[in-house]
């Protein structure tokens, strides 16, 4: 990776990893790619380049690709899960109009490509516990459904035209930069907003419902690592089931509540991110990620909440 283009910059993941990238592989050689209305602020905008770069205009895609000769992509455009349910035909277009736009440009100058998938790919049907890298996906919410057609269509890239690409499964992502916009694993995050600010947490998802989750710097070190990796060793390509941990609402509040004792949780369970949860692995099994590129997860539920409160502690000073 010399030249690198994040698409979707200003998001959740995007915002941090065109940082962590920037630090890695130097503030010029990583653009900021982002749409209109969601422009680059801060250190972000300043650090290094940044560009307009719609993922549904394959043109713009192209002329940001020639002028920074990028040769990776991490393309990280997409609708999260709860948002995708109420506005399928853009979740569509988005994720995988945009995709097929990305793996052209890619195709044609030569790119690597970074599209993450999610533990949205799985569906009802797919085994909960220690859910397997290879297993039924057939998933009922749109997200789901778009994400299980990024894998193949990403896959379909690397086999017929030789592309490369690249993707894990990320489950519920936790980060105290950029909060996540409608996803069914919001709560991990928003309980810790409510833990510092000493407001009561009112969950939308019912005790006992375990995902996986993992916190950001783990998430960014996947992202990174794989399109590091070892060509030769990868027997798998989109995407690689990761995780770091598995727990439910009760669980992460009273690893909070270790901290701030007083902290107070009550539930009112949301319908549709209930049956969207409930559809989602309880745990996931990364072995293969582990064995094929060496994935090894540094934050365990306790080390990422010890972090988490501090980091907060300082956003609210
Ligand atoms: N965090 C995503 C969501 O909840 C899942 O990958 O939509």
């Amino acid at each position: 990776m010399k030249n690198i283009l994040v698409i979707g910059a200003t998001g959740q993941i995007g915002s941090e990893l065109t940082m962590e990238l920037r630090k890695r592989y130097g503030n010029e050689n990583v653009v900021a790619g982002y749409i209109a209305g969601a422009e680059p602020k801060g250190e972000l905008k300043v650090s290094g380049p940044c560009a307009i770069t719609d993922v549904t205009d394959a043109t713009m895609i192209e002329n940001v690709v020639k002028e920074h000769k990028i040769d990776t992509i991490y393309n990280l455009a997409a609708l999260l899960s709860v948002v995708a349910e109420s506005k399928p035909m853009l979740a569509w277009k988005i994720g995988i109009d945009g995709l097929w736009n990305v793996l052209e440009v890619a195709r044609i100058h030569g790119c690597a490509v970074f599209t993450p998938s999610s533990i949205g790919s799985f569906g009802a049907d797919t085994p909960h516990v220690n859910t397997p890298q290879d297993t039924i996906q057939r998933p009922r919410t749109m997200y789901g459904i778009s994400k299980v057609t990024t894998e193949l269509l990403s896959d379909y890239y690397h086999t017929k035209y030789g592309v490369d690409t690249r993707a894990v499964r990320f489950p519920g992502i936790i980060s105290n930069v950029t909060p996540p916009g409608g996803g069914t694993t919001d709560y991990a995050v928003d309980i810790f907003y409510s833990a510092v600010k000493g407001e009561e947490f009112v969950c939308p998802i019912q005790e006992g419902t375990f995902m996986d989750m993992m916190y950001m710097p783990d998430a960014l070190d996947a992202a990174i690592n794989l399109m590091e990796a070892d060509p030769s060793k990868l027997i798998h390509r989109n995407a690689f089931n990761v995780t770091s941990m598995s727990f439910d609402p009760e669980m992460i509040y009273k690893t909070i509540c270790k901290y701030i004792p007083d902290f107070k949780m009550s539930y009112q369970v949301d319908p549709l991110k209930q049956s969207i949860a409930n559809s989602w692995p309880d745990s996931l099994d990364d072995s293969c990620a582990r064995k094929e590129w060496g994935w090894n997860p540094k934050y365990c539920l306790d080390a990422m909440t010890k972090d988490m409160l501090e980091k907060l502690r300082l956003k609210f000073k």
